[in-house]
């Protein structure tokens, strides 16, 4: 063979490691965004390369992804099977190191309430006093949080609240965009186990995240949004109410839909 014919025999094969490597690149992406902990191998369909080697398509594997989370969701969960998931979620988020995060942490705040509960709430982050009780909305958030909670004749054991962020961030500062990407899995997780009927989110961060938009909360609240088949309803942050009180009667409103 000569030199110039196998350097072209190279330059083919790696093309084709190239395009698989695309091909897996793109499998685990969209896996991460339905919370898979594990890759699953089980492509089926194939198509033809120029080279006439089984490959399978992008289109496909996403189609059958697609295909194995409808599967996912007609497979109902009893309340143990929740229960017994969501402990292995919150083993798992315990040891999570996957931003800074961890590093000043006292406490992981994996989430709490019912594990099959119909109502889920979900912040921002844990503050101060979460993060040493490893228990979100503790502080006086929270404790406005529990009466918004009771005004619709429900209980917090009634409901499932947790946040966008496990970890507190270094003097209540913002979630940064990346400490939301590597986090946002674990609560996914936590949804596609729970499978409320309605999700509320508080505040800003939550919205924005959960919606993938960047519109304002005052724009988002009040209002049935879709989040991957669930309702989803946006509310200003109790921590927000604190500070602006003449809000409470519009988060009184928007929360008796949700009820
Ligand atoms: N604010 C949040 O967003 N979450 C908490 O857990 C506490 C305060």
């Amino acid at each position: 063979m000569s030199l110039s014919h196998q350097s072209t025999k190279l330059q083919e094969v790696r093309a084709e490691i190239l395009s698989l490597l695309k091909v897996l690149y793109d499998k685990v992406d969209l896996e991460r965004k339905f919370g898979a902990k594990f890759l699953q191998l089980t492509p089926t369909e194939k198509i033809h390369t120029s080279s006439e080697k089984d490959v399978t398509s992008p289109q496909l594997i996403q189609k059958s992804l697609f295909d194995a989370h409808k599967e996912k969701e007609k497979v109902e969960l009893s309340k143990s099977d929740k229960i017994e998931r969501l402990k292995e979620l919150e083993e798992q988020v315990n040891q999570c190191t996957k931003c800074g995060l961890c590093k000043n942490r006292t406490n992981v705040v994996f989430g709490t309430g019912a594990p099959d509960a119909d109502l889920m709430f979900v912040g921002e982050a844990p503050g101060y006093y979460e993060d040493v009780q490893g228990e979100p909305f503790v502080g006086r958030a929270g404790q406005l949080l529990t009466k918004i909670i009771e005004s619709i004749g429900l209980k917090r054991s009634d409901v499932y609240i947790a946040n966008i962020l496990k970890c507190r961030p270094p003097e209540n500062r913002n979630p940064t965009a990346n400490e939301i990407i590597l986090c946002k899995p674990h609560l996914i997780e936590q949804i596609d186990i729970i499978r409320p009927k309605v999700i509320c989110a508080l505040g800003t961060f939550a919205a924005q995240t959960l919606l993938d938009t960047k519109e304002t909360i005052g724009k988002l609240r009040g209002k049935f949004h879709d989040f991957q088949d669930t309702k989803l309803l946006a509310t200003y942050h109790p921590a927000y109410l604190l500070r602006n009180p003449n809000d409470k009667k519009k988060v009184w409103e928007d929360i008796k839909k949700g009820a």
